[in-house]
């Protein structure tokens, strides 16, 4: 048996980004709003009433207009894949909606035509913090149980509509965040601090059950679809080897495990189970869910990876770690970004090896990258520019490290670059936190041509792709 030492042939090279971050076009041919129309200060930050002037993702980098410019870059680049999301409330702009709008299908077909036409596999996320407005006002989003067949019609859609033109399909973006973020996460307008533990787990079972419910559906309309869970990784190291520590990280880990658990062994692990009797927690099954549960698991797990955090039997005796939905506390030994995410390439070797053993199904990173200010210049040749070199040093050790753990023998299906192209943030809504090799002007104030500019980024990551990650 020989030995993989790099990635695999066919390794899905690409990048990332959520329809509400890039499209703009928030009220064009029949879109309904979603939660993100009314967060202006990003995921935790203040809900208004409607949509308002300050905020950026009403426009976004207008990728609706945009997009075949975009996808041509992208191929430039040599992309095999691009992970988008379909906006929900494109589709059925309430979320209850009897019929489909057809235009909103009609965005997407073209979408997804214009990557074909350069070969690259769309990768879908079906719902990625967008939940139409109405189902949260109406129903509190997925505290609702009707939730569940909102979601199922709704994929049922797009999975007939675009059954020849998409492969791969992801259910919830980083599901084990509604946890931390109920309302951009699951649609959850109570406020956090007014939920019960017993409310948000119970919504948690509605979005796992419907997760499930559509991975059946999506292998019943075509046996060739991949389907993905999609969680937020977050390794978390023993703040020292103290076995009171290393159980307080162990603990942290396996609460975020157990949305992969349940997504890849069919039910709920026990120390979740615990956790539930410790706190009188009954979570209501519906007849037949546990069996949906059980034999409907994904094919792959995807995950996004940005940071490592650190965990302590006491954590009041150390600073908490900065930037992150999780929470966790300071890692000494860790670099951080400008916005105080720690980097930690290892991290991500350590994150593929502990999802393959425990599960020996495929992985996905579809999320990776370096939130930072760039500086737009202009080169000798008057070319507009950013010479990001602290990008191309991030994604140069992340990606060294995921083809260690290739070599670890990982199945490694691909990876996406976060935020492939300039795009509004999603926990703080601004533009000048930017991820992409193409940079986007737009300005936090709202200012800007839209004009994109290739970063020094652009011509390394095309290389990586080029040389199929030899040459990193
Ligand atoms: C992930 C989300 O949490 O991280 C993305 O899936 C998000 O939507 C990305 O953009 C980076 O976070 P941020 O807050 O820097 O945009």
């Amino acid at each position: 048996m020989s030995k993989r030492m790099g990635f695999k042939e066919d390794f899905l090279w690409g990048g990332a980004v959520a329809a509400n971050q890039v499209e703009g076009a928030y009220d064009v041919d029949g879109k309904g709003l979603s939660v993100q129309d009314v967060t202006p200060d990003g995921a935790m930050g203040r809900i208004t009433d409607g949509p308002t002037e300050d905020n950026l993702k009403l426009q976004a980098i207008d990728f609706y207009h945009h997009y075949k410019e975009d996808i041509a870059l992208f191929a430039e680049m040599g992309y095999k894949v691009f992970r988008t999301s379909i906006a929900w409330s494109r589709i059925f702009p309430n979320g209850d909606d009897e019929e489909p709008n057809e235009a909103g299908l009609q965005f997407y077909d073209d979408v997804f035509d214009e990557c074909l036409k350069y070969g690259i596999e769309p990768l879908v996320t079906l719902s990625h913090y967008e939940t139409p407005l109405h189902l949260s006002e109406k129903y509190d989003g997925w505290k609702d149980r009707r939730m569940i067949g909102f979601f199922e019609k709704y994929a049922r859609t797009v999975f007939n509509r675009y059954k020849d033109k998409v492969k791969y399909w992801l259910t919830f973006n980083e599901i084990n965040s509604v946890l931390h973020m109920p309302f951009i996460s699951g649609g959850i307008k109570t406020p956090k601090e007014e939920l019960s533990d017993q409310e948000l787990y119970q919504a948690v079972h509605h979005e796992l059950v419907a997760s499930a419910s559509v991975t059946k559906i999506a292998h019943e309309i075509n046996p060739e679809f991949q389907v993905g869970c999609m969680v937020l990784a977050m390794p978390t190291y023993p703040i020292s080897s103290n076995p009171e520590d290393v159980l307080a990280a162990k603990d942290a880990e396996n609460t975020n495990y157990a949305f992969t658990d349940i997504h890849v062994r069919g039910q709920y692990p026990g120390h979740l189970l615990r956790f539930f009797a410790e706190n009188d927690i009954a979570i209501q099954f519906a007849e037949g869910d546990a069996e949906l549960l059980k034999n409907h698991t994904v094919d792959f797990i995807s995950f996004s990876y940005y940071m490592s955090v650190a965990a302590a039997a006491h954590p009041e005796e150390y600073s908490s770690g900065a930037g992150n939905v999780i929470g966790g506390i300071e890692n000494p030994h860790l670099e951080k970004s400008e916005w105080g995410w720690a980097i930690d390439p290892v991290g991500l070797r350590i994150v593929l090896n502990d999802f393959y053993d425990r599960y020996q199904v495929p992985l996905f990173i579809v999320e990776n990258g370096l939130g930072a200010k760039d500086q737009l210049i202009q080169n000798e040749n008057g070319q507009y520019t950013v010479e990001d070199d602290y990008r191309i040093d991030y994604m140069q050790q992340h990606l060294a490290q995921a083809k260690e753990a290739v070599k670890d023998g990982v199945d490694l299906m691909g990876y996406t670059a976060w935020g492939c192209i300039d795009l509004v943030s999603a926990s703080t809504a601004q533009m000048s936190k930017r991820y992409g090799f193409i940079y986007v002007d737009r300005n936090d104030d709202g200012s800007g041509s839209f004009n994109r500019y290739k970063k020094k980024s652009f011509n390394w990551y095309k290389k990586v792709i080029e040389t199929n990650g030899e040459n990193l």
